[in-house]
């Protein structure tokens, strides 16, 4: 099968551990396929089931989560299970870059396939750790943002480059030194086994938001557009959350950010 159909099928799998089992698949067949590009892939219809989510965890908007303390186990499975949850909706919205979007060239394709592969990882290495803690996936609810933001850019690959993996999954990058700050100062096996998976996960993200920036850079330029200009018309146009402090600056840089580039984020946040 064409690597990019491959990618809509898994996309299209309800069941977790499917999932990652047919996007690990799909990544591997970049291998073989000898161009990507070649022809469009979109039918009518191809909307039809995506995204693939099991019934469980409960969708849920934003902020309506509360806090749970990470120094009880409940509250670290809630935490494992929240980034968790972010692992699934980034292994879908890896795959949606790669079958949604005709016309980019072959490379595109297969970046964002090695992303697919790569968040299926991390689903697998938190869910394992979840599934220690006495817990699965499902078993608390799940913020739906990542998903809303991959829907309201899907007619619009460069807001989609701008606005998810060089916002919402470079916020990650801000996040995850912060999260593994707090279990540390818990410093129990399993906080400490999950700093350990976050120094993975840190590592490989910011090649994703490395990746967001290149293709966001070549999409400007296609188009002729300003990066550093049409960023903050872009998330005022989709409504995307504002970049806030603190920023991890030094993962930003290795990530593609230019200091005026960040710069004009943290003026345009305020
Ligand atoms: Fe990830
Ligand atoms: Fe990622």
């Amino acid at each position: 099968m064409h690597p990019r159909l491959s990618a809509l099928a898994a996309l299209r799998l309800t069941d977790p551990e499917e999932k990652v089992a047919a996007t690990h698949a799909a990544a591997a067949l970049t291998t073989t396929a000898d161009a990507l590009a070649t022809h469009p892939i979109r039918t009518a219809g191809d909307e039809a089931g995506v995204p693939g989510r099991p019934e469980r965890p409960l969708r849920v908007a934003a902020h309506t989560q509360g806090k749970r303390s990470p120094f009880t186990p409940e509250g670290r499975a809630a935490l494992i299970h929240s980034i968790c949850h972010i692992e699934f909706n980034a292994i879908n919205l890896a795959l949606d870059a790669v079958w949604r979007f005709d016309g980019m060239p072959d490379a595109f394709y297969r970046d964002w396939l090695h992303v697919a592969d790569e968040e299926a990882l991390h689903f697998t290495l938190l869910h394992t750790h979840l599934q220690s803690m006495g817990y699965r996936y499902g078993d608390f609810i799940g913020h739906d943002g990542l998903w809303a933001m991959c829907e309201k850019t899907g007619g619009d690959v460069l807001a989609r480059m701008a606005l998810v993996p060089r916002t919402l999954e470079a916020r990650g990058l801000d996040a995850t030194p912060l999260i593994q700050a707090k279990l540390r100062r818990v410093n129990t096996p399993d906080a400490l086994r999950a700093v350990e998976i976050l120094d993975r996960i840190l590592a490989d993200e910011v090649g994703h938001v490395a990746i967001g920036n290149h293709w966001y850079r070549w999409l400007c330029e296609r188009e002729g557009r300003d990066p550093v200009a049409s960023y903050p018309v872009l998330v005022a146009h989709y409504e995307a959350p504002r970049m806030k402090p603190p920023f991890n600056l030094e993962a930003r840089a290795r990530a593609g950010f230019s200091d005026e580039e960040l710069s004009a984020l943290a003026k345009a946040s305020g």
